[in-house]
């Protein structure tokens, strides 16, 4: 499964992509919008930082619109990815960015029924926010494993991206399902690491050879 960090933020993708693990970055207007920066030359930092696919949100609502703001970002670098909104308008502008050879990453996605329009349309990613929906005691994993049986069945390209983790758990999830990608805040990176008997082994190595050495 390819790890993505989902941020804006230069620090984090850096610290993120020096430990080698780094598959891509998905940003949102949200996200960009913390760091205060301009969004072009943001961009541009971050396709430095990664090698791998960057994700940049239109904002345009109507597709005329989303197509004019994804060419543009488009342009910016080969490793970028226009995330459009699943929307009626926003499957319009997939279907066009498909037959022009930009990928596109389809975000807000909340429903089987959704992805499988994405996929038709010819998404690249279909972005299902899993923490969204277990906010409001949905089910985001079982999203997922619809998605996936969908994708399967009918034999599309699209990766699924789960969107919206907010704990191991979700990755762990994510993983034996078999989702092809993982986005997640640098904070679930570092849980990903951590268990308390490796610092407790750890310890206890250290200060057994410390004592043999006196
Ligand atoms: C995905 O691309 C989104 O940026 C993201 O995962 C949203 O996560 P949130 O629900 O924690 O804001």
């Amino acid at each position: 499964m390819k790890i993505f960090i989902d941020t804006a933020n230069l620090a984090e993708i850096k610290e993120a992509a020096s430990m080698g693990l780094l598959d891509g970055v998905t940003t949102n207007p949200s996200l960009v919008a913390k760091e205060g920066l301009e969004f072009k030359p943001l961009l541009k930092e971050i396709c430095k930082l990664v090698d791998g696919d960057i994700s940049a949100e239109v904002v345009a609502t109507d597709t005329e619109g989303m197509l004019r703001e994804g060419r543009d970002l488009a342009k910016i670098d080969a490793k970028i990815v226009v995330k459009v909104p699943l929307t009626k308008d926003g499957l319009k502008a997939v279907r066009t960015f498909a037959a022009e050879g930009i990928r596109t990453n389809v975000t807000l996605c909340f429903s089987p029924t959704q992805a499988l329009l994405a996929a038709k349309a010819g998404a690249y990613i279909i972005s299902p926010f899993v923490g969204r929906l277990d906010d409001i005691s949905s089910d985001g994993m079982g999203l997922i494993q619809q998605i996936l049986t969908i994708y399967d069945n009918y034999e599309f390209d699209t990766q699924v991206l789960v969107a919206s983790i907010r704990h191991p758990m979700h990755v762990v999830d994510s993983a034996m399902m078999g989702a092809h990608i993982g986005t997640m805040p640098f904070s679930v990176i570092t849980q990903l690491i951590k268990h308390p008997l490796t610092d407790l082994g750890l310890e206890r190595f250290l200060s057994d050879w410390k004592k043999s050495q006196k």
